[in-house]
């Protein structure tokens, strides 16, 4: 097979012996990780799958049944742009990074570990999902998703064996040994740390959880560092596909529930077999609080220091903003001061990671009004909703203190007595699963789940997406 089959690319992998050598070496023990960690039980399964073979909003796909360990994993970069400028910061206008800044070494590697670790880490965490799939359909969605996942990892591992010399192959090794949710070898973020093992995670992970990849990829991608920003502009292509799956997903499942709630006259969605519009509501409550703890600390000097860099920039920072530099200019948020809410007035630059996530926040808003015109659709009145951003955080200024959904700060005997109303229980999350049973003949769904609008590429729901 030659190099081109092998890895795909488009960054003349084949004149850089160097690199080939490096990602030569380190596709094996891709490939032993994917079969030890990617999912179980399918891998010599046909699948309908896109393998990206270019870049470009045309033609950059091509769909065919194929056996996961043989997608081809490929490096693609969008077009590198003719005098390419840093796009904010201190170095506003200089010419764009092709290598990597000294001064910046260790920031940007960090940057590229961090979005790197959480592409296998999903992964992991999804393994064992196909066996309870509620349709092929969904099944080839999941595996579409892993897939994509495992070249995102390739695309990180490139930028870290191209431009970072032997600490960089380092990096990509350790990013194979890591393991999601193992004590001893976690991967870096917690939300990636999650079990989610039922679809009703699958679909809040994909919804909450790759939408905080969407916007940590397009601060990326406005990066001074231009093989950095080529890279996520081309990741986000894909990443779109991964949260149209947990957004339609969850908005399928609410559907189904509220059929259920009408076809009994007391609304008893258990008896029928759904899942209540309370578990949807805890399932989110969970997944949106983790999700926002991806952003990092409220008020952050990294967040500073990446932007003065020219390496992290806020989102669509040149369509959206006139001011490059930002040195000027605050941003008031509510802290928690002496055991109240107050409103502090912090520096625009410290204050990017929550600018990001009130970004992050609204869209986020635009799923919820999706799934309530399901429900009004429906003629249900209840209404599914985002908690308060304080709800329920690890990280950031409001870690370490309770509220409750509205944001208000309650006492950790509060929380601790009203959190079964808030997040999943034990018993919550065993009745999802105890729904949870394969639907694999095509064209049939699981009774909790509403089919969907349509297809894949033009293909019809029953088409057979997998071949089992
Ligand atoms: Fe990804
Ligand atoms: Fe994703």
């Amino acid at each position: 097979m030659n190099l081109y089959d092998r890895i795909p690319n488009n960054v003349n992998l084949s004149e850089d012996k160097r690199l080939q050598r490096a990602l030569e070496k380190w596709l094996p023990n891709y490939l032993d990780w994917w079969h030890a960690m990617g999912p179980d039980g399918f891998q010599d399964k046909d699948v309908w799958l896109r393998t990206a073979i270019d870049v470009g909003s045309e033609g950059w796909a091509h769909f065919d049944y194929v056996k996961m360990p043989d997608y081809r994993w490929g490096i693609f970069l969008e077009p590198a742009q003719p005098d390419a400028k840093v796009g904010f910061g201190d170095n506003f206008g200089a010419p764009a990074y092709q290598e990597v800044p000294g001064e910046f070494r260790n920031s940007l590697r960090r940057i590229i570990v961090t979005q790197g670790d959480t592409e296998p880490a999903s992964v992991e965490q999804q393994r064992q999902l196909g066996h309870t799939c509620p349709s092929l359909y969904d099944l080839r969605n999941l595996f579409q998703v892993n897939v994509e996942e495992g070249r995102h990892l390739w695309a990180m591992v490139y930028l870290l064996q191209a431009y970072f010399g032997r600490d960089g192959r380092d990096e990509a090794d350790a990013l194979l040994e890591k393991r999601s949710g193992n004590p001893d070898k976690p991967r870096i973020l917690e939300a990636f740390n999650q079990p989610c093992d039922d679809w009703l995670n699958f679909y809040s992970f994909t919804m909450f959880t790759d939408r905080d990849g969407k916007y940590q990829l397009s601060a990326l991608a406005e990066s001074g560092f231009e093989p950095l920003a080529r890279t996520c502009k081309f990741m986000l292509t894909e990443e779109a596909h991964h949260m149209f799956v947990g957004d339609t997903g969850l908005s399928r499942v609410v559907r189904r529930t509220a059929q259920l709630m009408k076809q009994n006259p007391n609304e008893e969605v258990r008896e029928a077999g759904g899942i209540p519009l309370e578990i949807i509501q805890k399932y989110i409550n969970f997944w949106f609080s983790y999700s926002l703890d991806l952003f990092g600390g409220e008020i952050s000097s990294n967040s500073a220091d990446f932007f003065a860099a020219g390496l992290k920039g806020r989102f669509k920072e040149q369509e959206q903003y006139t001011d490059h530099i930002a040195a000027e200019g605050s941003f008031v948020m509510q802290v928690v001061e002496d055991g109240k809410l107050a409103p502090r007035e912090v520096p625009l630059r410290n204050a990017l990671n929550q600018v990001l996530r009130t970004e992050y926040v609204k869209d986020c808003e635009k799923g919820l009004a999706r799934w309530n015109k399901a429900l009004a659709d429906e003629r249900v009145v209840a209404r599914l909703y985002l908690p308060s951003i304080r709800f329920h955080r690890h990280v950031g200024e409001y870690a370490g203190h309770n509220f409750d959904l509205e944001g208000n700060l309650i006492t950790r005997d509060e929380f601790e007595g009203r959190k079964t109303e808030w997040l999943p229980t034990i018993a919550d999350r065993e009745y999802v699963r105890s729904l949870m049973h394969p639907v694999t003949e095509p064209g049939k769904i699981a009774n909790w789940i509403a089919p969907p609008a349509a297809g894949i590429k033009g293909k019809p729901f029953e088409f057979e997406y997998v071949r089992l």
